[in-house]
């Protein structure tokens, strides 16, 4: 038997104002974004910008339905969207913000399981990393240099051959 282990390291900052601007102006598109989530269900606003190789920003944000299951992730709807309207094209960065009508919204908040999958997928399609920006409405600001990063001993094609 033996032990094995596994972690990242990520960056931790105080404040948006840490940021540099790029960081910045994108983690701003998202809590802008988040403003056209659609969740009368959860009141949990979640706003995600991508920025694209090409310089294109892309949004995505939470669209619920009555029947629950049926809603989707911010993350996965900007997935969508940027590979339908821009195939091929890299996706740099995606910052996430949210809004939770309920409580407070002043720490990041990192991608469920599903978006982490849905990530790791498009990282491997593109072949390069998905720098993630989470922040919430204020607070501290994690940015994470890789998306698979939050999904260790992840399932990907490779298992499929
Ligand atoms: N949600 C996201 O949009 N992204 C995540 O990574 C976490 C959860 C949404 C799903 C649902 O509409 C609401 O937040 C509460 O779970």
């Amino acid at each position: 038997m033996t032990q094995q282990q596994t972690g990242f390291s990520f960056e931790v900052y105080d404040s948006i104002t840490e940021l540099n601007d790029a960081d910045a102006q994108l983690l701003i598109k998202a809590k802008e974004a988040l403003k056209h989530a659609y969740a009368p269900y959860s009141h949990f606003n979640v706003g995600a910008t991508a920025i694209l190789q090409n310089g294109v920003f892309v949004n995505g944000t939470n669209q619920e339905n009555a029947s629950y299951p049926v809603g989707i992730c911010a993350e996965r709807v900007l997935l969508s969207s940027a590979s339908s309207q821009f195939p091929g094209v890299a996706i740099e960065t995606i910052a996430i913000s949210y809004y939770n009508e309920n409580g407070i919204s002043n720490k990041p908040a990192s991608p469920c399981g599903i978006c982490r999958q849905t990530l790791a997928e498009y990282e491997e399609r593109q072949h390069q990393p998905i720098r993630l920006i989470l922040g919430g409405l204020e607070g501290k600001v994690y940015i994470i240099s890789k998306a698979a990063e939050l999904l260790p001993l992840g399932f990907s094609s490779s298992d499929l051959k």
